[in-house]
């Protein structure tokens, strides 16, 4: 199974992302905790990126399409995969189209979750991530069983640099600027579902679950 998770910074992606990849035995990929690995490690890429990240700003296409595409075809995704963070632009998801054209694969469902911007500020405030394995959680929607204690490997929990509040309004302008077409574009290949994100936690997972079948 081959999904695509669309939706604003905060939406919720990367959560239901996690929860998906679980269920279904499927690969979950971040673009967001790749790069932020990569900043960790001071890698070069990671270098580059934080320049963009912590502006606000999308990392350019030559950083991140190769790597997404070269991704998405490891030996690890022989089940699948749940993309988390791209495509972000028609571009991005025309690279992707063209990639899995070449392949015979398709993409089975594209998520696009739904969220008003007045709930996002509010939301990243509180949104905590660990710094070794990328889960995330809340301090009050999804709290770990241990504060700032990461349940699954036991790593330290942080707030992210991109999520003040400043920050966050400049992807979410960014997010509007680019999501109209490329929502356009998945209505048009009749695979986009849109679920209503502002539901609870596991509520927004079962109605997603509803769409993906058991
Ligand atoms: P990335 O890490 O992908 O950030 P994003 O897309 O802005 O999305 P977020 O991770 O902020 O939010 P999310 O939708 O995953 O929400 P989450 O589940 O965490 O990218 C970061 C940066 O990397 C970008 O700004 C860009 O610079 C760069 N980048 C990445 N991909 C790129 C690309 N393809 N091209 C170019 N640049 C790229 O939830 C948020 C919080 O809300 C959490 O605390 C969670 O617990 C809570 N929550 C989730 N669901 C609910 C709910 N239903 N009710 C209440 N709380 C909830």
């Amino acid at each position: 199974m081959k999904i695509l998770m669309l939706g604003s910074p905060g939406a919720g992606k990367g959560t239901q992302a996690q929860w998906i990849a679980k269920k279904y035995g499927i690969a979950h990929i971040s673009t967001g905790d790749i790069l932020r690995v990569n900043i960790k490690n001071e890698t070069e890429l990671g270098k580059k990126a934080k320049i963009y990240m912590d502006q606000g700003l999308l990392v350019p296409d030559d950083l991140i399409c190769d790597l997404v595409i070269n991704r998405i075809f490891h030996l690890d995704v022989v089940n699948g995969y749940v993309l988390d963070g791209f495509p972000r632009t028609l571009s991005q998801a025309e690279v992707l189209t063209a990639a899995l054209d070449q392949s015979d694969v398709k993409v089975d469902h594209v998520i696009y979750i739904e969220v008003p911007d007045a709930k996002i500020v509010n939301r990243m405030s509180g949104r905590r991530v660990c710094l070794v394995c990328g889960a995330t959680y809340h301090v009050k929607y999804n709290p770990p069983k241990v504060e700032d204690k990461c349940d699954i490997c036991g790593g330290v929990l942080i707030l992210r640099d991109d999520d003040k509040p400043e920050t966050v309004r400049k992807r979410l302008d960014i997010y509007h600027a680019q999501m109209h077409t490329l929502i356009d574009y998945y209505n048009a290949a009749s695979i986009l579902v849109k679920v209503d994100g502002t539901k609870d936690i596991d509520k927004v997972f079962q109605d997603i679950v509803k769409i993906l079948g058991v």
